[in-house]
């Protein structure tokens, strides 16, 4: 546990999340009080926060301060503020969010982060897990981190658009979305900007392939680190409650949604701006 202008923030595991309280985000921070937040996310990588009832427009100006908006590619149809992600949900299996994922790796610059909040909530159910692609690096042999360090992946934009699409929650031309975000490559353990420590940067939603492995490699090795990733030892669990926030660094942990749930289910997201993985 650690305190600084009256923050105190409380580790869930010791890879991943810490639980934040003693600040309200829904209005503009001090200068210590983002760069406690800043700290605190660079250590934890997922941070949660309780009882922030805070309007779209102090969610945005909350996310402001660690960076500019980026407006997503794609989002449910719901929304009418491109830079908010409305996620508006009762039948969940299927739709995206229950795949270990970082958001948007099939862009060249994916996010630095986003910010969820919960704005209805089914009376049991939908929690959301996190985990650390830091301890998903380190937890390989020495052999396998070496190997895994020379490679690169592409990420394609194409198979979680077409299941937004045909779960009917994402109005787009497949085609005409994948002209316009072409497959990118990415390396498959990518170096933290700000820490300068490795994490996997695979996942089940957008990557493809290993470019220099053949076919037949890449169907044992892909699955492999896809399976790697989910294990518990890296991993926390959020239990969410109206208004609870959740801020997480895109460039280290994964996420997935728990599909087990059968009430509405409404979270608003914003995505922050990252840049080219390395
Ligand atoms: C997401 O996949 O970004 C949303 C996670 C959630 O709905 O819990």
């Amino acid at each position: 546990m650690a305190a600084a202008a009256g923050i105190r923030v409380v580790p869930l595991t010791r890879s991943v999340g810490a639980e934040v309280s003693g600040v309200d985000l829904t209005r503009p921070l001090k200068v210590e009080e983002a760069e406690r937040l800043r700290a605190a996310l660079l250590d934890h990588l997922v941070l949660f926060f309780r009882d922030q009832a805070m309007t779209a427009e102090q969610h945005l100006a909350f996310a402001r301060q660690f960076g500019e908006i980026s407006i997503p590619p794609f989002a449910p149809r719901y929304g009418d503020d491109s830079a908010m992600m409305v996620l508006d949900q009762i039948a969940p299996e299927g739709e995206g969010g229950d795949a270990w994922h970082s958001d948007n790796t099939f862009m060249e610059t994916p996010p630095m982060g986003s910010i969820l909040r919960a704005v209805e909530l089914p009376a049991v159910g939908g929690d959301t897990c996190f985990a650390s692609m830091f301890a998903a690096f380190e937890a390989l042999s020495p052999s396998l981190q070496g190997f895994l360090e020379g490679l690169t992946a592409i990420h394609d934009i194409t198979a979680p658009l077409r299941k937004g699409i045909e779960a009917g929650h994402i109005d787009a031309d497949l085609e005409q979305m994948r002209e316009q975000w072409p497959p990118v490559e990415h390396p498959v353990v990518r170096t933290h900007p700000d820490s300068g420590r490795k994490a996997l940067f695979v996942n089940s939603n957008s990557t493809s392939r290993i470019v220099q492995l053949s076919d037949s490699e890449n169907a044992v090795a892909l699955p492999f680190l896809l399976a790697h990733v989910r294990s518990p030892n890296f991993q926390c669990r959020f239990r969410w409650q109206v208004d609870s926030v959740a801020f997480w660094d895109n460039r280290s942990v994964q996420h997935y949604a728990v599909p087990d749930y059968v009430e509405r289910r409404v979270m608003n997201r914003v995505t922050l701006e990252g840049d080219r993985p390395y």
